[in-house]
């Protein structure tokens, strides 16, 4: 995915480009550049353009090295990249010049007939300058503007090149002889408008232009929308009118920024109490469990005989928690499925199977198309996300919105936490809707599940410890993550927070597994994390990681166990020992999720990888499949 913006005012568009694409550089840092209708030395209409590869602070230094004065203009296009197609070069940064230097572009998503509409430019003569599927798009409007029946028209140029291109993008095109307007279009990648006052915003999301208005428009799919100081118009791509959804955004700027910490990753994983906290808020009265947007009826929801969730990465492991919860609840089975494998292996779906499709950013091409698959097939469709507006909710039956906040920082850790509690609540109303639990039991669950935030807050102020193990622990190659029931979710999801901001090889087993084959792995002070059940739950479980942890230390494995607070059967077997408030078993996970987090903060810092909220090679949301 890339962040893409667009603005048309009076305020100089580079420095607001600027700001916005250091907002959105989470959805890609590849590279970055600037487009901006301007005046040559002869006053005449030019775009000027700036690009680099890197991150932001590339494009910064270059601007410096030419000059602020080279790229004065009130109407800019920015964008900050993702490579998908073609490396992270300067020439593959996005904006993308058209042949006569007179039409710029900035694309998110894949152009996916790219290969034939290039052979089609380069036949015509055109050399194109970069590798991506993207520049073909300022080539074609370039076409139909100077020739044809669409010359001189941008607005039926721009129509007209939408018309040729397939897959999904978000586009925004600039004309140097239009420069008080940009035709933006989107197909399946977002794009949000901002209304100002004698000035129009266009942004990949709301971060975008919040800082200068809360005033916002969703499009819907296959729109096209023209934005110039005095307002905006949406039409369809065959030109007729269509219309917009106003919205008022209720994030503030703040929310976007990192409050006083030294990375957005470190503030959200303090926002967690809050993110469960307000995830949970007006989902239950009067001793029943309420859902917000919710188009399935209580008859659909009933006659409910099978689940299935799909999602990625951290989603994933939520919603493996999911399943734990809903079979434990409700008493019907759930499948879990990776979204990417999901529509590839024809899961057997039909009217009465629930879709539980989760996503934090709504964009993740894999889980959309996943989504779109189950609706072909009959299924309800039910989205937990975080980001209203955003397409996995736009095209689901039902929407339960977890309420984490913006989350900037690449990793996932707010909004896990408020997807586990958002997955709680669906698993509430289905035993509620299916009578699989008492009212009593319910609120029972319920009142438990809102002790989380302040003992998620305990976990938070005792993260010191984690600190000082992380010290001593010192530097480590390999690392591996033990659980069984709800903890073999919570060791996956260490192992990939570890991969992901330490780069270091982690893996995540059910400790159980470990003697079926990853035991060779444990060599003399090899680390091992030890999720432990609480004590109080299931007893043999408890018995049973006792002896898988004795059985690794037996190799040389150091163990850092976590476990919770009183439970001394594990203390002689932990080389460090991490304790979490008691919980029942199915929220243990809100808790010790947390400490993971911090280790692999910490051992990514002592790694030298100090940039943890935009780890290499990955993107927060991917819109590539
Ligand atoms: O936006 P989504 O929840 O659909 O994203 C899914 C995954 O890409 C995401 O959770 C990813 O695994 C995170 N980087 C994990 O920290």
């Amino acid at each position: 995915m890339c962040g893409i913006v667009g603005y048309v005012g009076n305020r100089q568009g580079l420095n607001l480009a600027l700001d916005a694409l250091r907002r959105m550089e989470y959805r890609g840092y590849d590279s970055s550049g600037i487009a901006v209708a301007g005046t040559d030395e002869q006053g005449d209409p030019v775009i000027n353009m700036v690009k680099h590869a890197g991150k932001l602070a590339n494009l910064e230094a270059r601007i410096a090295e030419i000059g602020e004065d080279q790229l004065r203009g009130t109407t800019a296009i920015g964008h900050t990249r993702w490579a998908t197609h073609g490396r992270p070069t300067d020439s593959n940064a996005h904006p993308h010049m058209s042949f006569d230097g007179r039409v710029s572009i900035v694309h998110n998503g894949i152009i996916e007939n790219f290969a034939v509409l290039r052979t089609e430019i380069e036949q015509a003569g055109v050399e194109l300058k970069s590798e991506t599927d993207s520049e073909v798009a300022a080539h074609l409007l370039a076409f139909a503007y100077n020739d044809g029946p669409t010359a001189g028209d941008f607005r039926a140029s721009a129509l007209a090149v939408l018309d040729r291109l397939e897959g999904a993008f978000t586009l925004l095109f600039m004309h140097a002889d239009h420069p008080d307007q940009i035709i933006a279009a989107r197909r399946s990648t977002p794009l949000i408008v901002g209304v100002g006052e004698n000035e129009m915003f266009l942004g990949s999301d709301v971060a975008a232009f919040i800082e200068f208005t809360k005033e916002a428009v969703e499009l819907d799919q296959d729109n096209v929308v023209i934005i110039s100081r005095d307002g905006y118009e949406v039409l369809n791509f065959d030109g007729s009118a269509a219309e917009g959804k106003p919205f008022t955004i209720d994030w503030d700027l703040a929310a976007a920024e990192k409050g006083g910490y030294d990375s957005f990753m470190m503030k959200e994983i303090f926002e967690q109490p809050a993110a469960v906290r307000d995830t949970l808020v007006g989902h239950f009265s009067d001793g029943r469990v309420v859902l917000d947007k919710f188009d399935i009826s209580n008859t659909d929801l009933k006659s409910i005989n099978q689940v299935f969730v799909i999602a990625c990465g951290s989603a994933y492991h939520s919603g493996l928690l999911a399943k734990y919860a809903i079979e434990h609840w409700v008493r019907i089975p759930v499948q879990i499925e990776v979204a990417s494998e999901f529509r590839y292996r024809d899961p057997v779906l039909d009217e009465r199977t629930l879709v539980l499709a989760i996503s934090q950013s709504g964009e993740t091409a894999d889980t959309l198309e996943a989504v779109r698959h189950a609706k072909t097939q009959g299924a309800k469709v039910l989205a937990v996300c975080n980001t209203n507006g955003s397409q996995i909710p736009r095209e689901s039956d039902a929407v339960l919105y977890t309420h984490a906040g913006p989350e900037i920082g690449v990793a996932s850790t707010k909004a896990f936490l408020a997807q586990v509690a958002a997955n709680y609540i669906v698993g509430l109303a289905l035993a509620q809707a299916k009578g699989t639990k008492y009212p009593d039991e319910i609120q029972e669950i319920w009142e438990t599940l809102e002790e989380i935030p302040g003992k998620v807050q305990q976990v938070l102020d005792s993260q010191e410890s984690i600190k000082q193990l992380s010290d001593e622990l010192g530097r480590v190659d390999t690392m591996l993550f033990l659980g069984r029931g709800v903890g073999f979710p919570v060791a996956l999801e260490g192992a990939l927070k570890l991969k992901e901001l330490a780069y270091i090889h982690a893996e995540g087993f059910p400790a159980g597994e470990l003697k079926h084959g990853p035991i060779a792995l444990i060599e003399e002070d090899l680390p091992v994390v030890v999720v432990v059940p609480s004590p109080r739950g299931v007893k043999l479980l408890h018995s049973k990681i006792v002896s898988n942890i004795q059985e690794i230390r037996a190799r040389g494995a150091k163990t850092i166990v976590i476990a919770e607070e009183g439970d001394t059967a594990v203390e002689p077997y932990a080389n460090w020992l991490i304790t979490i408030p008691e919980s029942s078993t199915i929220m243990q996970p809100l808790l010790a999720t947390i400490p993971l987090q911090f280790l692999a903060v910490n051992i990514a810092r002592a790694c030298g990888n100090d940039d943890i909220d935009k780890p290499r090679n990955l993107a927060k949301s991917v819109t590539v499949e």
